[in-house]
C-alpha cells in the first residue's frame, strides 16, 4: 500500500513514516521543507532500513500534486503539512489560512480528480476551545477557538465534513491530537523547533542542555492542583501509531471519523519539569511567572472512542517522553543541523 504525507519531513510525520515502513506500507512524502531539514530521511534510512521517495514541492501547487498523484497508485494521503504556531498565527493570519486552509482543499481537489479518497487529517485539540468539562470526548462543543492557527483547523473540519456530506464515498478521517511530546527512542529523530520554542516539551529540553537560561512557567494562579495549566502530553510513538490504526481500520470505509489522540491522563508544567529533571539528571530551573494569553487552564482527553473503535491506546509514560526527549536533546543539542 502506498500512502502519501503532506508534511512527512516534519516532526509528527517523521515518526509516522518510520511506523509507516515497519508496518509494511510505503510512504511518499511531499514537503516545502519551510520547517523541516532534508536530513530527515536519512535517520528513517538509518533506522528501517528503507528511504522514503520524497518530493519537495507545496501542498498549495495544483500541478505539483496532481504529478505526484499520476506518478504513483496512491491508495491514501495522511496530511500533516501545515504552519503550528499559534503566536505567529496572530500575527500572519493569511500566511496560516492559505497554507492550512487553502493547502488542504487543494489537497482533497487533487485527491479527487485522482480517484484517491482516503483522508487522515492532522487536527488539534485546539479545536475545542476551553473546554466545560473534562476528559473533552468527540463530542464536546467545537468552533469556539481562540486564534487563527485554531480556527484554521476548525475550517479545514469543516470543509472536510462538507465534502464528505456531498460525496459520500469518502473516507475522512480527523485526528484530534492533544499535546505530542518525545522523540524516537533510539534518539536520532525528534522535535527540531526552530528559533526559540513555543511550546513547553522542547523549551524544558532546550534548558537542560543549556541553550536557555530557565523556563518561564506561565501561569501559577489556574484552579489545578498546583496552579499550572495541565494537558495531556502524549509520546510521538504513540501518535505516529495512532495514524496506522486509523488507517488500517477505518481508511478503507467510506464515513467521516473523528478521533482523540491522548492518553487521557492530564500533567500540570510543574509534572513535567519534575519528570525532565529526573530524566536529566539535574534540576531545570524555572520561574513562575504571568500567564501566557490565551492558554486554558485544563486539557485531556477521552481515549475511549478510540480504544473501541481504532483498538489504539496510547502506551508510553510521561517518564518514557521525558527520557526520549532527553536522549534525542543530548544526542543532537543543536537538533538535526549542528552549527
Ligand atoms: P512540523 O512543522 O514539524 O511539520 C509540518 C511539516 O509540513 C513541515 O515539515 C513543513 O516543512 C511542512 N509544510 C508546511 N507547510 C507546507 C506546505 N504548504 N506544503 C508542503 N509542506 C508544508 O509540525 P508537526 O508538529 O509535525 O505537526 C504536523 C501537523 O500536526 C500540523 O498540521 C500541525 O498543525 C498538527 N498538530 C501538531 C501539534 C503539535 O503540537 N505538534 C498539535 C496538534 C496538531
Ligand atoms: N508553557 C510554559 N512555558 C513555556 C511553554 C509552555 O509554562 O515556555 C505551558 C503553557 O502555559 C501550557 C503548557 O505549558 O500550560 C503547554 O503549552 P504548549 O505551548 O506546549 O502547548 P499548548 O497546550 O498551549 O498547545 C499545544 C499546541 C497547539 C495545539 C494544542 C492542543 O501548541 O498547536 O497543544 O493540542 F493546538
Amino acid at each position: 500500500m502506498k500512502v502519501l504525507v503532506t508534511g512527512g519531513m516534519g516532526y509528527i510525520g517523521s515518526h509516522t513514516c518510520v511506523r509507516l515502513i515497519e508496518s509494511g506500507i510505503e510512504p511518499i512524502i511531499i514537503d516545502n521543507l519551510s520547517n523541516a531539514k532534508v536530513e530527515v530521511l536519512s535517520r528513517i534510512e538509518a533506522l528501517t532500513g528503507q528511504q522514503p521517495l520524497f518530493y519537495q514541492g507545496d501542498v498549495r501547487d495544483e500541478v505539483f500534486l496532481d504529478s505526484v498523484f499520476a506518478n504513483h497508485n496512491i491508495q491514501a494521503v495522511i496530511h500533516f503539512a501545515g504552519l503550528k504556531a499559534v503566536g505567529e498565527s496572530v500575527a500572519k493570519p493569511l500566511e496560516y489560512y492559505d497554507n492550512n486552509v487553502n493547502g488542504s482543499f487543494v489537497l482533497a481537489r487533487c485527491m479527487r480528480k485522482a480517484g484517491v479518497k482516503s483522508l487522515v487529517f492532522s487536527s488539534s485539540a485546539t479545536v475545542y476551545g476551553d473546554p466545560d468539562t473534562v476528559p473533552i470526548t468527540e463530542a464536546s462543543p467545537t468552533g469556539a477557538t481562540t486564534n487563527p492557527y485554531g480556527r484554521s483547523k476548525y475550517m479545514v473540519e469543516q470543509g472536510l465534513s462538507d465534502l464528505f456530506f456531498a460525496e459520500g464515498d469518502w473516507s475522512i478521517t480527523l485526528l484530534r491530537y492533544f499535546n505530542p511530546v518525545g522523540a524516537h527512542p533510539s534518539g536520532t529523530m525528534g522535535e527540531d523547533p526552530q528559533g526559540i520554542p513555543n511550546n513547553l516539551m522542547p523549551f524544558i529540553a532546550q534548558v537542560a542542555i543549556g541553550r536557555r537560561e530557565y523556563l518561564s512557567v506561565f501561569g501559577h494562579d489556574y484552579p489545578t492542583p498546583d496552579g499550572t495549566g495541565v494537558r495531556d502530553y502524549i509520546h510521538v510513538m504513540d501518535l505516529a501509531e495512532g495514524h496506522i490504526a486509523a488507517l488500517k481500520t477505518v481508511g478503507e470505509q467510506s464515513g467521516l471519523h473523528i478521533y482523540n489522540l491522548g492518553t487521557g491522563k492530564g500533567s500540570s508544567v510543574l509534572d513535567m519539569v519534575e519528570a525532565f529533571s529526573a530524566a536529566c539528571g539535574q534540576p531545570v530551573r524555572y520561574e513562575l511567572c504571568p500567564r501566557r494569553p490565551g492558554d486554558i487552564a485544563e486539557c485531556w482527553a477521552s481515549t475511549a472512542k478510540a480504544e473501541r473503535e481504532l483498538g489504539w491506546q496510547a502506551t508510553r509514560s510521561v517518564a518514557e517522553m521525558t527520557a526520549d526527549t532527553w536522549h534525542w536533546q543530548s544526542k543532537n543539542p543543536q537538533g538535526y543541523s549542528p552549527e
